[in-house]
């Protein structure tokens, strides 16, 4: 054989129809073969080639398996009820390795009819704070607790958060943020894993998986505020967050 590749093509190839010969119609597409170019390591005339994937850089890797774990929240059928009224997933935006991640309850009707988290009212005033932080808006990844809009905007449910917390949590540990804000009550007190009003969780930081985590207000709420307090007391939790970052606090 003059070529170690070719030889390896003729290989599956033949392995291929003996499958077919044999009734087996379907072969599942391996994801990591797929992706990872194949190379010969050994080639001798009287040595079968050995064949290995080449070395895969793991953020690409993590890039990969974002997008399989995207993949299978879009087909999700846990949660009935969204299912059946959710145009599509919303499942985050933003880079691995973010800087912060900002962390929501759930998509509303911009972000069901968009895919993108943020992307209404809500998250018009989010980017707002984030500008007023001088964070770079590209290092910041967003998501929401669970991956559909509840029908009407209605709260989440127990069960719907539970649905989606594998998602949460391989999504979480894939992005890989240094930060983390939880906006809202629903969020905190899940990522917190502790009870009572938003007022106990606020003024501290906690860990989310080993990551500083800061509790806030979510944005809806601080829209709907007239007294102009939330606003402040945001404004409070972002200094917090800045600080614990080593970055300084704007004037
Ligand atoms: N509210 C949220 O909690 N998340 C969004 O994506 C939009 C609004």
């Amino acid at each position: 054989m003059a070529d170690g590749s070719i030889d390896l093509v003729q290989q599956v190839r033949s392995h291929l129809e003996s499958l077919r010969a044999a009734g087996v119609l379907f072969v599942p597409r391996g994801e990591a073969l797929v992706h990872a170019p194949l190379r010969v390591v050994a080639k001798q005339a009287d040595v079968a080639p050995v064949v290995a994937p080449e070395q895969e850089d793991p953020l690409e890797t993590r890039q990969r398996e974002l997008e399989v774990l995207r993949a299978e929240v879009a087909a999700c059928d846990k949660c009935s009820e969204l299912f059946a009224t959710r145009l599509q997933t919303v499942f985050g935006t933003g880079p691995l390795d973010a800087e912060v991640a900002f962390v929501g309850e759930a998509p509303g009707s911009g972000e069901d009819a968009q895919g993108e988290p943020f992307v209404g009212k809500s998250g018009h005033l989010l980017r707002r704070i984030i500008a007023a932080c001088q964070l770079p808006a590209s290092r910041e990844y967003l998501f929401n607790i669970i991956k559909c809009r509840p029908p009407k905007n209605r709260p989440t449910t127990t069960t719907e958060c539970a649905n989606c917390r594998d998602f949460f949590r391989r999504q979480f540990d894939l992005v890989k943020p240094k930060y983390v804000v939880a906006l809202g009550l629903t969020a905190s007190k899940l990522l917190t894993q502790k009870g009572g009003a938003l007022s106990g969780l606020r003024g501290q930081v906690h860990e989310y998986r080993g990551v500083p985590l800061v509790c806030t207000h979510h944005p809806n709420d601080i829209e709907n505020d007239e007294t102009g307090q939330l606003k402040r007391e945001t404004w409070d939790d972002m200094k917090l967050l800045l600080r614990t970052m080593g970055r300084e606090v704007p004037k």
